[in-house]
C-alpha cells in the first residue's frame, strides 16, 4: 500500500526544514533564511541555503535541492517510502499499517543489521550487571567510572565464550546474516563456523548522531595478557565505517552546539573521563587517524576544536596531522599539551576536573604549539632549520580558508620568529599557487577520467541537464516581468540557461569570487537602491553569478535590502559574531576594486552608476563565457581521443556559437 498522498503533504506541510537538517549540518541564521557547508559536496565557504518559508535547500555549489524529503532520501540514502515515514515519526504522525511494506530488501539488511547491534547491546549493558559480569564491573569501578557513566554510554560486557552472543541473538530472532553485517561474528576459514568476534571483554558501543549502535570497541580487562590487543573494534561493515565516525558524538551533540567547540581525545577511556569531569562537548576519534570524514561530521555541531592528544610522541605527530586537517575544514583549532606519560585520563583521574579545566583554557594556538615543537626538534637554532620550520608553518597557514584569520596567523608567525610579513606572504603566494596548480591538475584528471566513461553515452550533458532543471524549478525569486528588461538582462538570462549546462564544473572551476563579481555586490550592498536595480531593470538574481560565494552573498544582500539599509543590517549581523563578516566587511571596504576601468565616472550620478553595473555584469558574461568555452574544448578534446566525430561536431558549433557570443559581449565593454 502506498502512503496516502494527504498525508504525504501534511508531513511536507508540518516538518521545519531547518530542523530536520540541523541534526545534520551546522546551519546559520541568515536573514530570513540559513546557511550551511554542503553536506552533498566538499566545499569551504557555505553555499547550502535552506528557505524555511519555502520549506527547501538548495546549494549553489553542487546544485542539489529540493525539500525535506528529498533531503533525508539524498542524505540518509534512504527509499521515498522511508524518508517519508522517517519525517512522519518525527511529528507523531500515524501512517497506516502496511506503508512502505515493499521497501527494499537492501534496506532491509541495514535494518536487521542495526537491530542486531541494539540487541548486542542490551545483551551486553545486561550482562555487565549480572553474574558473568563481575570482573568486569570491578575493572569499570577500578578505572574510576562511575555508574552513571557507565549508563549515559552504555557500557557492557561480552561473555568470555565462543558463542554465547551469538546465541542469545538468534534467540531473539536475529539472521546469520545479520549478524554478519553488523560485524558481531567473524567466521573459521576452515570450517565455515561462525563465532562471537567480542569475548571476555568491556564493551563500549559507538553510536551515530542519532543514537542508534553501529559497532563496538571492546576493552580485555586485564594488561598483564599482553596476548591479545588492548582495544578490539568492530570491522568495517555494512554500517560501521571507521573513518566516519567519532566515538561519544550522540552524547556530545546538545554540549557541542551550545559550548560552541568541541574537545577532541584518542580513546574510549579518555573520552569517558573528559565527559565524567563534566566536559561534555567530548568525541574521541578512537584508534584511527583523524579524517576528514571525521572532521565534516563534526563541523555540523561547532567550528571549533581544542585537541588534547597523548603526550607522547606518536600523540604529538598524530595532533599535528589533526591540526592541519582540521584547519582545512575551517575549523579554529587550538592544542593542549600533557606531561610525558600523560592522556587526558590520566590527567582527570589524578589531577581532577579543574585541572583539567585549566590546561584547556591554556591550549596553544596553531602558531604557538608549531613554534614549540620546532624548537624541542631543535630546527631553531639554526637558519635552515628555521627556513623548514616557517615553511611548514606556511603550509599549515595556507590551508586556513578564511582570509581574515590567515591575516592574523601571519602576523603572529612573523612576531614569533622576527620575520617580515612581506616575507611571508610572498611564501604564502607559493605555496596557494602550487596548491592551485595540483588542485586543478587533480580535477582535470578526475574529469577526463569521467568523460571517458561517459564517452559512449548519446546524452553527455543529461545529469547536469537535470540539475539544470531543477535549479529552475527551485529559482529563488521570480523573473522580473520582460518588458522591464534591458538588452544587458535578456543577454544575461540567456546565458543564464546556457550556464544550468555545466554548473558543476563551473563552481570547481571558479572557486574564488572574481572582481567582478565583487563589484557588483559592492555596489548592491552600499548604493541604496541599487540591488533593486539589479534585479528589476538588469534581470539579475543569484544564478547570474558565477562562483558560489557571489550567489550567496547576493542572497544575503538581497535579504537585507529588503529592510531599508543593507549595509547596517549586515554590519549588525557582523557585531553579532555571524561567521560570513569578514567577506561582507571586505566588501565594503574594498572600495577600489576594479574602479580603475571607471576611474571616469562619477559613480554618484544614476546614469553613469548603471553604466558602471552593466560593465560589470558584462565582464561576468565574459568569465562565464570562457569557463564554458574551456569546459567545452575539454569535452571536445577527450571526445577528439575517443575518436567520437558526432560528439566533436556537436561541441564545435557549440564552442563557434560561444565565440560569436563572446566577441558580442565584448564589444560591449566599456573599455577593453
Ligand atoms: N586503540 C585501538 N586498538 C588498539 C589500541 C588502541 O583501537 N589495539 C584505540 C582505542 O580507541 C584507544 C585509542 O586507540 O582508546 C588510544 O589508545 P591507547 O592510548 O593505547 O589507549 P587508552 O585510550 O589510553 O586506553 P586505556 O586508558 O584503556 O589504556
Ligand atoms: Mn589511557
Amino acid at each position: 500500500m502506498r502512503i496516502p498522498e494527504h498525508i504525504i503533504e501534511q508531513i511536507r506541510h508540518d516538518t521545519d526544514i531547518v530542523e530536520v537538517i540541523s541534526d545534520f549540518v551546522a546551519l546559520k541564521k541568515r536573514g530570513r533564511n540559513y546557511l550551511g557547508l554542503c553536506p552533498f559536496h566538499s566545499e569551504k565557504t557555505p553555499s547550502f541555503n535552506v528557505l524555511p518559508e519555502k520549506g527547501i535547500f538548495k546549494c549553489f555549489g553542487c546544485g542539489k535541492g529540493g525539500d525535506a524529503i528529498t533531503f533525508i532520501r539524498e542524505h540518509q540514502k534512504m527509499s521515498y517510502v522511508e524518508a517519508v515515514k522517517l519525517l512522519a515519526e518525527r511529528l507523531g504522525i500515524a501512517l497506516p499499517e502496511d506503508a512502505g511494506e515493499q521497501s527494499h530488501s537492501e534496506n532491509n539488511r541495514y535494518e536487521n543489521a542495526y537491530n542486531a547491534l541494539r540487541f548486542a547491546g542490551n545483551f551486553f549493558y545486561k550482562n555487565l550487571y549480572g553474574e558473568l559480569g563481575s570482573d568486569a564491573l570491578d575493572y569499570v569501578r577500578m578505572r574510576g567510572f562511575t555508574e552513571e557513566t557507565v549508563k549515559k554510554f552504555a557500557l557492557g560486557f561480552a561473555p568470555d565464550n565462543f558463542n554465547a552472543t551469538m546465541t542469545e541473538l538468534q534467540a531473539l530472532g536475529v539472521s546469520e546474516e545479520a549478524l554478519v553485517d553488523a560485524g558481531l561474528v567473524g567466521k573459521k576459514e576452515e570450517t565455515g563456523r561462525m563465532y562471537d568476534r567480542f569475548r571476555g571483554r568491556l564493551m563500549f558501543p559507538i553510536q551515530n548522531p542519532t543514537g542508534r549502535v553501529i559497532g563496538f570497541g571492546g576493552r580485555r580487562m586485564s594488561d598483564d595478557d599482553k596476548s591479545s590487543a588492548k582495544y578490539l573494534n568492530s570491522p568495517q561493515s555494512l554500517v560501521y565505517n571507521k573513518s566516519e565516525v567519532l566515538y561519544g558524538i550522540f552524547q556530545a551533540k546538545d554540549a557541542l552546539r551550545k559550548l560552541e567547540y568541541g574537545i577532541l581525545v584518542e580513546g574510549y577511556a579518555d573520552l569517558l573521563s573528559v565527559s565524567q569531569a563534566g566536559f561534555q562537548n567530548v568525541v574521541a576519534s578512537s584508534g584511527t587517524a583523524l579524517t576528514k570524514e571525521q572532521l565534516r561530521l563534526l563541523s555540523r555541531f561547532c567550528k571549533r576544536l581544542k585537541i588534547v592528544y597523548d603526550s607522547d610522541k606518536a600523540g604529538v605527530n598524530a595532533a599535528l596531522r589533526g591540526l592541519d586537517l582540521a584547519v582545512e575544514e575551517g575549523f579554529d583549532v587550538e592544542i593542549v599539551r600533557l606531561p610525558d606519560g600523560d592522556d587526558p585520563d590520566s590527567i582527570i583521574q589524578r589531577d581532577g576536573a579543574d585541572a583539567f579545566q585549566h590546561r584547556l583554557q591554556t591550549a596553544l594556538s596553531l602558531v604557538d604549539f608549531k613554534g614549540e615543537i620546532f624548537r624541542e626538534q631543535g630546527l631553531l637554532a639554526t637558519p635552515t632549520g628555521k627556513v623548514e620550520a616557517v615553511r611548514s608553518m606556511m603550509e599549515t597557514i595556507a590551508k586556513v580558508p578564511d582570509r581574515i584569520k590567515r591575516d592574523f596567523m601571519i602576523q603572529s608567525v612573523a612576531m614569533r620568529f622576527a620575520l617580515r610579513e612581506e616575507d611571508l606572504y610572498e611564501e604564502l603566494t607559493k605555496i596557494l599557487r602550487r596548491n592551485q596548480f595540483s588542485d586543478a591538475k587533480e580535477r582535470s584528471r578526475a574529469r577526463a577520467q569521467e568523460e571517458r566513461q561517459d564517452a559512449a553515452s548519446d546524452a553527455p550533458f543529461e545529469t547536469t541537464a537535470q540539475a539544470g532543471e531543477q535549479a529552475k524549478l527551485l529559482r529563488l525569486e521570480e523573473k522580473p516581468s520582460s518588458e522591464d528588461r534591458t538588452n544587458t538582462a535578456s543577454s544575461a538570462t540567456a546565458l543564464q540557461r546556457s550556464n544550468e549546462r555545466f554548473p558543476q564544473e563551473f563552481t570547481q572551476a571558479a572557486q574564488q569570487i572574481f572582481p567582478e563579481e565583487e563589484e557588483l555586490l559592492r555596489l548592491a550592498l552600499t548604493v541604496e537602491g541599487a540591488c533593486a536595480y539589479m534585479k528589476q531593470k538588469m534581470g539579475i538574481t543569484e544564478e547570474f553569478f558565477l562562483t558560489a560565494e557571489a550567489k550567496t552573498l547576493f542572497i544575503i544582500i538581497d535579504e537585507a535590502s529588503q529592510n531599508g539599509k543593507p549595509l547596517e543590517t549586515l554590519l549588525r549581523l557582523a557585531a553579532e559574531g555571524e561567521d560570513l563578516h569578514s567577506s561582507i566587511a571586505g566588501l565594503a571596504i574594498r572600495r577600489e576594486t576594479p574602479s580603475e576601468r571607471w576611474r571616469n565616472f562619477n559613480v554618484e550620478i544614476a546614469e553613469d552608476l548603471a553604466r558602471v553595473m552593466r560593465d560589470c555584469v558584462h565582464r561576468v558574461m565574459m568569465r562565464t563565457l570562457d569557463l564554458e568555452l574551456a569546459v567545452l574544448h575539454d569535452h571536445l578534446k577527450v571526445a577528439e581521443i575517443a575518436d567520437d566525430g558526432d560528439s566533436s561536431s556537436v561541441l564545435l558549433r557549440q564552442i563557434l556559437e560561444l565565440d560569436t557570443k563572446k566577441r558580442d559581449v565584448r564589444a560591449l565593454l566599456v573599455t577593453h
